[in-house]
């Protein structure tokens, strides 16, 4: 296949305004037009920097003017905003933690301008506030999704999942773009990623939002791979599952999920060693370092699941691709991008290629890379997605 051509000003999958030949704008086109500049500007956005901030305890919810970029995660919520000569994003704990009611107590919580509300006789703390009760009281906080989705164990988990949300963003009148992850379907599990969309889609709209979802594989590209024409395999490696699509000039081909990532390991890794799962998240975060020999049996069990991990992905990965009957005749080598909080610890991208290497892919790999910004690149690709969006 001939070399690509670097392309600016479209996104090359997508539908480019045919030119009039004089290059002028007619009245026909001059849509076509305006979608050619959104699309400049997602592309310069693309190569932005990030420059990110936890959400602060008591800091209101954004009404943003302009596109936003949202990645639900399991762990986390961001979101990302266009800003100059950077992307912004803020993250909160997708978390929560319940305490009981009490008069006193609501008035303490509103002082301290702790995010809650309360239902029936309990107080739900959200977000990192929640963080702090937990640790408090030497316990874990409660999460509103599991393995990417919705968690079918908590009743409150929709409510609380759209109260998180709502501290990131308020109502509006705008109808401003918010493109938000999406998890593809696992191929693991009979999960129903159906539901999960339906309920975000619904409240984003009810916000006063336009919602509109993109693949979390497809949002690692999109703020990724623009020097590599959109064309690649893209993976985020989150704490409750593993993302993958390959792209085809920013047309997703093919797109699944394996319900296992940064939690997965976490649990077994506690259950290998008889030490709780949020002691080993603390060591894998803290001081993993998975180019050096392991000193303990904590970290000799970390290596053994990161291990069993990225081989599991990559099986699926091969099998994936086939099997499918979309793939397209690429005979260039692809980039792969890695992405998602799993991927940060040291000698994590020599751990992927030599897992790499054990694999037969129907397709030939030019380059492993990690995202410049892992734990914001979901927001950031999806961010550059919203911004084509724009009316
Ligand atoms: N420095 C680090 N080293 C190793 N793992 C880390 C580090 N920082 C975060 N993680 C892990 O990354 C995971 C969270 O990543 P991320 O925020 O990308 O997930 P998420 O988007 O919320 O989840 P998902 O995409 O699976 O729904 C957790 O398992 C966390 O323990
Ligand atoms: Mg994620």
């Amino acid at each position: 296949m001939a070399k690509l051509k670097k392309s600016r000003g479209s996104f090359p999958g997508q539908n480019a305004a045919p030119q009039t030949a004089s290059n002028q704008p007619s009245k026909d086109n001059a849509g076509d037009l305006a979608d050619l500049e959104n699309i400049e500007t997602a592309m310069e956005a693309s190569h932005k920097s990030v420059v990110s901030r936890d959400k602060e305890i008591g800091e209101t919810a954004e009404r943003p003017s302009g596109p936003v970029g949202l990645d639900i995660g399991t762990s986390h919520i961001v979101m990302a905003q266009n800003a100059g000569r950077h992307i912004n994003t803020v993250n909160q704990l997708n978390a929560f933690f319940t305490i009981p009611y009490s008069k006193f107590t609501k008035k303490i919580l509103v002082e301290n301008d702790i995010s809650f509300y309360s239902k029936g006789d309990q107080f739900y703390i959200l977000g990192y506030s929640a963080e702090n009760f937990a640790n408090m009281f030497n316990t874990n906080t409660r999460r509103t999704m599991e393995k990417g989705i919705l968690s079918s164990h908590e009743d409150e988990g929709i409510t609380v999942l759209q109260s998180i949300i709502s501290s990131l963003l308020a109502k509006t009148e705008k109808q401003e773009v918010v493109c938000f992850s999406m998890p593809g379907v696992p191929v693991d599990g009979n999960a129903s990623v159906v539901y999960h969309e339906s309920i975000i889609k619904m409240y984003l709209a009810s916000l006063g939002y336009r919602p509109i979802s993109i693949n979390e594989g497809l949002a690692t590209i999109m703020s990724e791979l623009a020097d590599d024409n959109f064309t690649g395999i893209g993976i985020s490696m989150g704490g409750g599952m593993c993302n993958v699509c390959l792209s085809y000039l920013s047309v997703p081909v093919l797109n699944f999920s394996v319900q296992k990532g940064g939690d997965y390991i976490d649990t077994m890794v506690g259950a290998s060693v008889g030490e709780p799962a949020t002691r080993i998240k603390m060591i894998k975060e803290g001081t993993l370092n998975l180019a050096s020999t392991p000193q303990d049996r904590v970290e000799t069990a970390l290596d053994i699941y990161y291990v069993d991990l990225v081989s599991h992905l990559l099986n699926t990965l091969e099998h994936e691709l086939k099997t499918t009957d979309k793939m397209p005749n690429i005979n260039n080598a692809l980039p792969i991008a890695l992405s998602g909080g799993t991927v940060l610890p040291k000698g994590f991208k020599d751990l992927f290629e030599k897992g790499l290497r054990k694999v037969n892919l129907p397709v030939e790999i030019s380059e492993v890379r990690i995202a410049d910004d892992p734990l914001n690149t979901t927001a950031k690709g999806a961010m550059v997605m919203a911004l084509s969006e724009e009316i």
